[in-house]
């Protein structure tokens, strides 16, 4: 089972993080160098604000950083965010995005939808999802640019990744240390968009 007090949770709250979720972004970031200095990021799913809390600190005073998810954050400040509550599903929320930015050097999303506990119907759930956020990414990305993404895994992942490896350079997937050990959460990163806005 899983401990909702394990250590990251302990360790977000002690260094102000609002969620545990910010070392998972941490860890993939130290590895990949996917978001630097002065970048403009997505965040697709951003509540309650772990993510943007280190994406802030990462892209610093010259960049930006647009958070979007149905749900409220909390305690979020930086001059450099912008959040926008909407469903990421519907048109008007994308559109909501594109009024603030429309050339991102990376998109992460850490959206998931509720879980049913079945499998298979998360693990669709979760690729639709991620689909249309992917869609958005390769409309919006600069050339070179990154799309890191959660997926609750299953059978349907292999397909999709083999689409994206013929749009990005490279598409690793990982598990990293901060995912709970019984998740079926995976991490997939693709870096280097081929066909971008320039
Ligand atoms: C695991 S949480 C994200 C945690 C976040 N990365 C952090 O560090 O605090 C997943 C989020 O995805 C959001 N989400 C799921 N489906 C969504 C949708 N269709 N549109 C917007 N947000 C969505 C949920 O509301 C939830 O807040």
């Amino acid at each position: 089972m899983y401990k909702r007090k394990d250590g990251y949770y302990k360790k977000a709250k002690q260094e102000g993080y609002s969620s545990r979720a910010a070392y998972k972004l941490k860890e993939i970031n130290d590895k990949y160098r996917l978001i630097k200095k002065g970048d403009v990021v997505l965040d697709a799913g951003c509540a309650p604000g772990g993510w943007l809390q280190v994406l802030s600190e990462i892209v610093s005073e010259n960049g930006k950083v647009i958070g979007v998810d149905i749900l409220d954050i909390k305690n979020v400040r930086g001059k450099n965010v912008t959040f926008i509550k909407g469903d990421l599903t519907k048109p008007e929320t994308l559109d909501g995005v594109l009024g603030i930015a429309d050339k991102f050097d990376t998109v992460v999303s850490d959206a998931a939808p509720n879980t049913t506990g079945q499998r298979i119907v998360d693990h669709s759930n979760s690729l639709e999802l991620v689909r249309i956020i992917c869609n958005f990414a390769k409309r919006v990305l600069k050339l070179n640019g990154n799309f890191l993404f959660k997926l609750f895994d299953g059978e349907d992942r292999d397909e999709f990744v083999k689409e994206l490896k013929e749009v990005f350079s490279s598409v690793k997937i990982l598990r990293p240390d901060a995912t709970r050990k019984n998740s079926f959460e995976i991490y997939v990163i693709c870096q280097g968009l081929k066909n971008g806005k320039q």
